[in-house]
This record gives C-alpha cells, structure tokens and sequence, in this order.
C-alpha cells in the first residue's frame, strides 16, 4: 500500500482558485491525482488549473457557486464528463457576509448562510456518493472551522454553519460507512489567506492571536493540505466522522484570564 498515493482518483476541491482549496488541489495532484478546480470565477480557475498542468499534473476548471444546486450540478458533470468518476470531494468554499451578534442577525443573512455553507455540503455529498457506494470507495471531506467549537461576538453565524457540518459529516459517515465512503471535517484556526484578512490584517489583532497560540505564529494554507492528503489516501483509510484540528493549539491554549468572582 502507497500512504500517500492518489494516483486514479478523481478529486473535485470547491473553491480551489486560491487559498486553502488551492493548496489542497494542488497537494492533491502532487500525489498524482486529477483535480476540477473551482470557484465562482471561471479565469481564476483556469489560471490555477493551468500552471498545475505547467507542472506535469492533470487539472481542469469549472465554475461554480455553491449556493446555486444546477450549478453544482455541472460541476459534477463535469468532472465525469472529463474523467469517468469522483473518488473525493472536499467541500471547501464557505461565504462569511456577517459580523456581529445573534441578537442583530437578519434572517435572510442565517438562511443565506445555512444554504452555502451546510445544505450546499449536502447536495453535493449526495451528488457524488452514488457512484462511490457502487464501487465501495469514496472520500468526503468538509473544511469546516475552530469557530464551531467556541462562541464569538463577531462570527456566531458562521460558528454555526460550522458546527452544523461537524454533525452532518458525523451522520453521513455512519450511513455510508457500510459503503466504505468516510466523511470527516478539517477544522483550521487562523490561516493567512483572502477570507480572513480582515483578522490578521491589523497588526495589533495579528500579535494578539499569535500570542495566545502556542505555536506562536497563524497557519498557512498548505498546513491544511498535508491533513486533507492524509485524509483522502490510504493513510487515513481508517478514520471517519472526525474533525482534526489545525491550529498552532489555539484551542488547547492555557486560560491565562483570571478566574470568575466566587
Ligand atoms: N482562512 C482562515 O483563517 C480559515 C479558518 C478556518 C476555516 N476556514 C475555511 O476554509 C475555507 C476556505 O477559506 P480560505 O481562507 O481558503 O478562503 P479564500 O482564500 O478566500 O478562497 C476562497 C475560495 O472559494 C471561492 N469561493 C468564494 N465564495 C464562493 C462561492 N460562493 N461559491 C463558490 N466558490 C466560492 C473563491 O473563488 P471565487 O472568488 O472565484 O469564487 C476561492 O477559490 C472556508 O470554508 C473557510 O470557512 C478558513
């Protein structure tokens, strides 16, 4: 058994035109895998697809915004009509159009919210499984988030979605773990990309956070690559309904606030 081989398989990465989906994609094509790339903008897809096959690697493009089932839909036809099969699927891109309060929170911006970054998941999970539960094989992976696991002034929405796929990949690795398809979340802390710049940007905010990290410093995009490659490969044939955590230890952190008034 090769650990860390994809050579075959078929992997479709939403939001893959940069950032933490790029370097998932191309993570994957190193191990000799076949990536669809993906994003709202086709350019910027084809750009990235491009200097993957500069690079000897085998990767097309396609367009696709989550929140739009038809064309999810094409997005999967398109992976099939290029190659034949799907044999992973990580459910990358997510939208995060709301800072602040619950209290405050407008309705269309939950439902907003809840159809990209949970139902979107669903429907292109369902997309895919058919063909994985016929050949007995199959890879799902959602990148999910450390703010599924803690409350937030600023992001409880996107907390939320987050946690909803945490138990929606739960349930969908026990209905398919029959099928050998496994489902697990990745959940990044700060990673230095576009989608947070607006919490690492500001100098002050950046050395506030790598403080209260014990590896001191945010995380780059293909430190989250290496744990969906492990994820997607024999290496991790054996583990489903699982979140791993990628974040310097942010989330095991000693309290260091003073304790609450008895
Ligand atoms: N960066 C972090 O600190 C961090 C931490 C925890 C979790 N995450 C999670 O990691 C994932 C990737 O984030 P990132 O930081 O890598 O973001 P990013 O660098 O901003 O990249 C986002 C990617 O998704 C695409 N995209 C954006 N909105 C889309 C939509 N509605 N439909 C389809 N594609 C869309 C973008 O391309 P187009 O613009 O062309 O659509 C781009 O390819 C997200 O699920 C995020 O919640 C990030």
């Amino acid at each position: 058994m090769k650990r860390f081989d994809l050579s075959g398989k078929v992997a479709i990465v939403t939001g893959s035109s940069r950032g933490i989906g790029r370097a998932i994609a191309e993570a994957f094509v190193e191990a000799g895998g076949r990536v669809v790339i993906s994003g709202r903008r086709l350019e910027a897809a084809e750009e990235v697809a491009g200097a993957l096959r500069a690079r000897g690697g085998e990767a097309i493009a396609a367009a696709a915004r989550i929140s739009d089932k038809a064309q999810l839909e094409a997005l999967v036809a398109r992976a099939r009509q290029e190659w034949g099969r799907i044999d992973i699927l990580v459910c990358n891109a997510a939208v995060n159009p709301y800072f602040g309060s619950l209290e405050g929170l407008g309705e269309e911006a939950f439902e907003r919210m809840m159809v990209n970054n949970v139902l979107s998941n669903l429907w292109l999970a369902r997309m895919v499984a058919p063909e994985m539960k016929e050949r007995r094989d199959g890879v799902i992976i959602f990148i999910i988030s450390i703010a599924a696991f803690q409350s937030s002034l600023e992001l409880g929405m996107y907390g939320i979605t987050k946690a909803a796929d945490v138990a929606l990949a739960r349930n969908l690795a026990a209905e398919w773990g029959p099928f050998n398809i496994r489902v697990n979340c990745i959940a990044p802390g700060l990673v230095k990309t576009e989608f947070a710049r607006v919490l690492w940007q500001d100098e002050g905010r950046r050395k506030r956070r790598e403080a209260v990290t014990p590896l001191r410093r945010l995380g780059e995009p293909e430190e989250i690559a290496g744990v969906a490659l492990m994820l997607a490969t024999p290496a991790g044939g054996y583990i489903t309904g699982q979140v791993i955590v990628v974040d310097g230890g942010v989330t095991i952190a000693p309290n260091t606030s003073p304790p609450p008034a008895a």
